[in-house]
């Protein structure tokens, strides 16, 4: 099996709040995330793709055509975003990154060929990542 990994980047602010707390309760789970104010991150996306190369090309996906879907799909929903605002692609979801893989996940599986999505991994910080393999 081959593995291909497609690298994008965004930047985005987000309010860590849950409707289904209490104030006390977002400011206990959220700490300074919770703010009214919201904050921002520069999130990098990675997108693995798995199977085995074309025999005519030598490649396991055209990246510019990949790179055009990421573009179309997912930057260009989020980049620039308040991720707390009404965003069809996390579907109520609160903006956490754990979200963000799984939306992101939902969003790309359908639109490759079957089998091929292997994993998308999102980036808030350089210490902290997401990722999705659509088990469970
Ligand atoms: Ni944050």
């Amino acid at each position: 099996m081959i593995y291909l990994t497609k690298r994008v980047e965004f930047s985005a602010g987000h309010r860590l709040y849950s409707e289904r707390l209490s104030a006390e309760e977002n400011e206990r789970v959220f700490g300074k995330c919770a703010r009214p104010s919201g904050h921002g991150h520069n999130y990098a996306l990675e997108v693995t793709l798995c199977g085995q190369p074309d025999p005519a090309t030598g490649m396991l996906i055209n990246l510019a055509e990949f790179k055009a879907l990421l573009e179309q799909r997912v930057i260009s929903e989020l980049d620039h975003r308040n991720l707390s605002d009404p965003i069809p692609m996390l579907r109520g979801r609160i903006p956490t990154t754990e979200n963000l893989a799984l939306s992101i996940w939902e969003t790309l599986v359908d639109k490759l060929p079957a089998g091929r999505l292997y994993e998308v991994k999102v980036w808030e910080t350089q210490s902290n990542w997401a990722a999705c393999r659509g088990e469970g």
